[in-house]
């Protein structure tokens, strides 16, 4: 049978912590869906259609990987999509007890879908795209952690918005 996993997040913007996270699980499922979620509960910095233009181009070399963005609740879009799996990076302890409480109850929704956590390459521990928006903002360079559309997409909306 076709296992599908998904793989949701806010992605605002998509990093090379993340592509570490999705180049993982491709080699455990037939097919990874990165979910773009549209309600996150975070003021998103790039717009839905932004985001997932981004995520798209960044992981376009991946086999296996498709790129939706999705409304409501996360596990109603697993369903539609067929996936049983979903895919959670944990960087560090602190991620813990936000993510456990993320399973927990995306399992109380749905009890079909299960979390499986993976962890990123050492190098993205520390990690993370509000660290990414802020540090390019104030002119550092990190092009090790961002794909070249994602750094290119920073600087533009930089300058429109300098
Ligand atoms: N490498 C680098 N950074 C990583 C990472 C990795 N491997 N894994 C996570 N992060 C970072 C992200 O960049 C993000 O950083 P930020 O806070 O600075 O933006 C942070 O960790 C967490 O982001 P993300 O993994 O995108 O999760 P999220 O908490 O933003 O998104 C959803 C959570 C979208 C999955 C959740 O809100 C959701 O499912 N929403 C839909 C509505 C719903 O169903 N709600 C009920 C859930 S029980």
């Amino acid at each position: 049978m076709n296992s599908v996993a998904i793989y949701p997040g806010t992605f605002d913007p998509i990093t090379n912590g993340h592509i570490d996270i999705l180049l993982k699980a491709s080699e455990v499922f037939d097919t990874v869906i990165l979910a773009v979620a549209e309600n996150s509960g975070k003021n998103s910095y790039f717009s839905i259609e932004e985001r997932t233009k981004l995520c798209t181009i960044a992981t376009k070399d991946i086999p296996r990987v498709q790129v939706k963005s999705f409304q409501g609740l996360v596990v109603d879009f697993a369903k539609t999509i067929n996936a049983s799996v979903m895919i959670r990076g944990l960087r560090a302890v602190s991620d813990f007890e936000y993510e456990l409480q993320l399973a927990l109850m995306n399992k109380k929704l749905c009890k079909d879908i299960n979390t499986m956590f993976l962890v990123p390459d050492s190098k993205y521990l520390y990690l993370s795209s509000s660290l990414i928006k802020q540090i390019t903002q104030l002119g550092g360079e990190l092009d090790e952690f961002i794909p070249l559309c994602v750094k290119e997409a920073l600087n533009n909306k930089h300058k429109i918005l300098d």
